[in-house]
């Protein structure tokens, strides 16, 4: 305690020599200011809540420019504190608020503007926006392009970007990250840098290895891509009996050797049915089609007859509206994307992930189903890849799981009630979930996706975590561009200030 409060007076008198001028109590909160706690209980995952942690905080930046992220980095470094960036703070792991040291959170909440520029079909977005407010930006200002991100609007572009991203339309444009054409940076130095004067490979690795072990992250130019002025969406649901696992044998071959533009994911989860109690494991077919419901039809009919998909199971709309479709939100309006619209996302839950490079035996569905019985909150996510995914090579961003993979599974348990006993439960079923599943994805090793992030693969024990240490995990979210992670990290932060429990280490040869 007595560290924190002489790091906080040493921090602020630091922040105030840095930047005179203004008032640091309209951008640093510390303990003692009224709008403190409203920032710090702003975490989406409530098992990410830290009472430990928070006394280890010794304040929260809100910047509204690069002098004042300048500043935080230079004064914490200066004082031996850790920092934390949150964007969106969606973090699994709650790692973008959570520190073991004392520390300071910079919040990129006020840096979120957005700016499009049709005629170059590009855009400017910072990173303390929210995927919903990019997407509406977007639309605002052409109904003939979007962007490949991820499905939740709530999602912050700051970590969602700088793990990979991908969403509804990953089969035909890639990830976020692969569209991504410029970025601006704060480094360990507190030095502003541009693509050109970070150089490539700091600018390969902020695309898919995770902001957080290299800089803040200020702001992302990124590549508009061209949508139909209609798509088609549809949601088909289907009790999980033994005709739906033999549907879903069949969508393990195709779901990623389709058309590019149709992507269907599939849900598995448990439906409370009291009207009929033998439908209680659904598999929701959800899908977003680019293009017109008179050329979907035929498609399905050809390629995918087995799901049976009728018009009227259909619906014709526009990008934007298929965004909050795709999110659960059909009947809302398209302005509840915007700022301080979005449902935030709130739940206590622990997710784990893996990478299917052959198909899983029907067998293992009919476990699953079983499974499903046992434990009611559970769900799995499984988005197909192939399309544009098998065309990118596997190094050319920090993002490796390309050409091989058919689809990545999520597996997600949630739980409502405040209590260590009942998180404990539910993780430990999740973990024997993982468990069960592992002859039947990829190996060698078995993959994971870093933005759903997972601790249980491995942590780094200490700050100087030694490489081949960090490689338990590394590998598992990188592969074989972990090795040039590592390097990128010793050339640009040798002090590796930038790190927390899944941070790159450095490399040594
Ligand atoms: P947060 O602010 O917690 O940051 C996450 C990590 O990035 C932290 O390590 C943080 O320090 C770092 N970081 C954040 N901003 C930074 C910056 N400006 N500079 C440097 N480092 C920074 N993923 C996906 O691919 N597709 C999807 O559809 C979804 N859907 C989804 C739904 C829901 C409800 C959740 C909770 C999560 C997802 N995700 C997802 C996962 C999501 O992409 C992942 O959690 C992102 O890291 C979240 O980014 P935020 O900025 O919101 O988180």
């Amino acid at each position: 305690c007595i560290d924190v409060i002489r790091a906080h007076d040493g921090f602020v008198s630091c922040m105030n020599d840095f930047i005179p001028f203004v008032n640091t109590s309209s951008y640093v909160f510390t303990r003692d200011m009224p709008m403190y706690s409203s920032l710090v209980s702003s975490p989406h995952n409530p098992r990410c809540s830290n009472s430990t942690a928070s006394k280890r905080l010794v304040g929260i930046v809100t910047p509204n420019n690069i002098v004042e992220i300048q500043a935080s980095v230079i004064c914490s470094r200066e004082h031996g504190l850790q920092v934390r960036v949150r964007s969106g703070g969606h973090d699994y792991e709650g790692l973008s608020y959570l520190c073991k040291t004392p520390f300071v959170i910079i919040d990129m909440r006020n840096l979120r503007s957005i700016s499009i520029d049709i005629k170059q079909e590009s855009a400017w977005v910072e990173s303390g926006a929210t995927l919903g407010e990019l997407y509406y930006s977007i639309a605002q200002e052409s109904q003939t392009h979007g962007f490949p991100a991820g499905v939740c609007p709530s999602v912050g572009v700051g970590g969602h970007f700088s793990g990979g991203g991908f969403g509804a339309m990953v089969r035909k444009y890639g990830l976020a990250a692969d569209n991504v054409i410029d970025a601006y940076l704060v480094d360990a130095k507190g030095r502003f840098l541009d693509r050109e004067s970070m150089g490539e490979d700091l600018f390969w690795a902020i695309r898919g290895g995770g902001g957080a072990s290299f800089g803040v992250i200020v702001a992302w130019k990124i590549k508009l891509v061209r949508v139909p002025p209609k798509v088609t969406v549809f949601n088909v649901y289907k009790n999980m009996d033994q005709h739906t696992i033999d549907i879903l044998r069949h969508w393990q071959h195709k779901a990623p050797k389709m058309k590019n533009e149709l992507f269907i994911r599939v849900l598995i989860q448990y439906v409370h049915n009291n009207a009929n109690p033998n439908i209680s494991v659904q598999a929701l077919f959800n899908s977003l089609f680019l293009g017109e419901l008179k050329d979907l039809i035929p498609i399905m009919n050809e390629t995918f007859p087995q799901l049976g998909l009728k018009e009227k199971d259909c619906l014709e709309m526009s990008w934007i509206e298929s965004v909050l479709f795709l999110a659960g939100g059909l009947n809302k309006t398209t302005e509840l994307l915007q700022s301080n619209k979005t449902d935030p996302y709130v739940s206590y839950f622990k997710a784990k992930s893996d990478f299917v490079t052959k198909p899983i035996p029907q067998h293992v569905f009919v476990r699953i189903r079983e499974k499903f019985h046992q434990q009611k909150l559970i769900f799995m996510i499984m988005d197909p890849y192939g399309g544009r995914m098998s065309e990118i090579s596997e190094s050319h961003i920090p993002f490796p799981h390309r050409k091989g993979n058919l689809y990545n599974i999520q597996y997600l348990v949630k739980w409502d009630v405040n209590g260590v006993r009942a998180s404990n439960e539910h993780i430990h079923w999740l973990r024997k979930l993982y468990k069960y599943m592992r002859p039947y994805v990829s190996k060698h090793p078995r993959s994971t996706y870093v933005n759903y992030r997972d601790l249980d693969i491995g942590t780094n024990p200490q700050a100087n975590t030694s490489y081949l240490e960090a490689k338990v995990w590394g590998e598992k979210y990188f592969k074989g561009n972990f090795k040039r992670l590592a390097k990128v990290k010793s050339k640009v932060d040798p002090d590796n200030f930038f790190r927390n429990e899944q941070s790159i280490p450095l490399h040594q040869d």
